[in-house]
């Protein structure tokens, strides 16, 4: 049977398919069960400094095409996790933190205390949504460089970027210049695609409280756009970042698309909301039967294998 474990700079992945962060990974319970699943790493929800309790509800909805969400960052604040690490590193696989600072140095505290801990890989999130009065910093590429340089130089461990689902070619290649200028090591990609909105057309009402009913498109609706980012930024830094694919997994030929499309790891959203930390276990299976189906025997020898449609 083909492995479907994964390298990404030096640390070893049990398996590619993971947790995205901000899916049942914000309380201690959440964070065991996925030390306790078969998910390859473990990704806390992407921190503040201080605890939020986060936005109004209902803040998630979810049809059979994929999820909207308002969540509003509720988090324990970096510190209660920093706590939990030694246990959670007693899971025996990747530990990843992800941040996303709301003052002027809050990521550079944040990183700098993941790092003292002991953490596997930081991302850093250039893309909620879904704060008020807050743009997504990777859609500004001045102001991401100026983070990315602040926050590289609190650690040498992996450190990657979440980022925003992009459309057009030249943002691909300015954020692509910009990870290179800095140094990045991985990217994470993509995040929801922001500012969605669902509508229940018989009660004729919004499907969210929070931001007039706007928030983050998840799920089957994003597969497309997901493995656009993913194949574009494998062609532009694939040999030098790997990429960890997220948006749009149901099943493992799902996985195996991001994989195709140059990603070393593959991150689970709606799907592990909807279905639970054994959504790993059945994702796993179904991998590796797709990897054998295809004649590889691994994860990487699959990364990037995406053919050209002859003309
Ligand atoms: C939230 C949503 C995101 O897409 C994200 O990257 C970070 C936080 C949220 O609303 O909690």
């Amino acid at each position: 049977m083909p492995t479907v474990a994964s390298l990404l700079k030096g640390i070893q992945f049990p398996s590619a398919i993971i947790n995205a962060a901000g899916a049942k990974d914000v309380s201690r319970a959440d964070l065991d069960a996925l030390g306790a699943s078969a998910s390859g790493a473990i990704v806390i929800k992407t921190a503040t400094v201080e605890h939020r309790d986060g936005n109004v509800t209902p803040r998630w909805t979810t049809d059979e095409m994929g999820s909207l969400n308002s969540m509003g960052l509720p988090n324990l604040g970096y510190q209660r996790y920093v706590e939990y690490m030694p246990q959670l590193k007693a899971y025996g696989k990747p530990l990843i933190a992800s941040v996303s600072g709301v003052n002027d140095g809050d990521n550079e505290t944040m990183i700098a205390a993941y790092h003292a801990a002991g953490v596997d890989m930081v991302e850093v999130n250039l893309s909620c949504p879904n704060i008020a009065g807050k743009g997504q910093l990777g859609y500004d590429f001045v102001a991401s460089k100026a983070m990315l340089e602040r926050c590289r130089a609190q650690t040498d461990k992996p450190m990657g970027v979440k980022l925003p689902p992009y459309l057009d070619n030249y943002h691909f290649e300015a954020m692509a210049e910009v990870l290179q200028q800095t140094n990045v090591d991985f990217i994470v990609t993509i995040n929801s695609i922001g500012n969605a909105l669902f509508i229940d057309p018989d009660r004729e009402m919004k499907l969210i409280a929070p931001n007039s009913g706007f928030g983050g498109l998840g799920g089957r609706y994003v597969k497309p756009t997901a493995l656009a980012n993913v194949h574009k930024f494998f062609q532009l830094v694939g040999d030098q970042m790997p990429i960890i694919g997220v948006g749009g997994v149901v099943s493992g030929t799902d996985v195996f698309e991001h994989i195709l499309a140059g990603a070393s790891a593959v991150g689970v959203g709606t799907q592990l909301v909807n279905e639970g930390p054994d959504v790993f276990t059945r994702l796993n299976a179904e991998l590796a039967d797709v990897l054998a189906a295809h004649g590889y025997d691994s994860v990487e020898a699959a990364r990037g294998q995406l053919r050209e449609l002859a003309a």
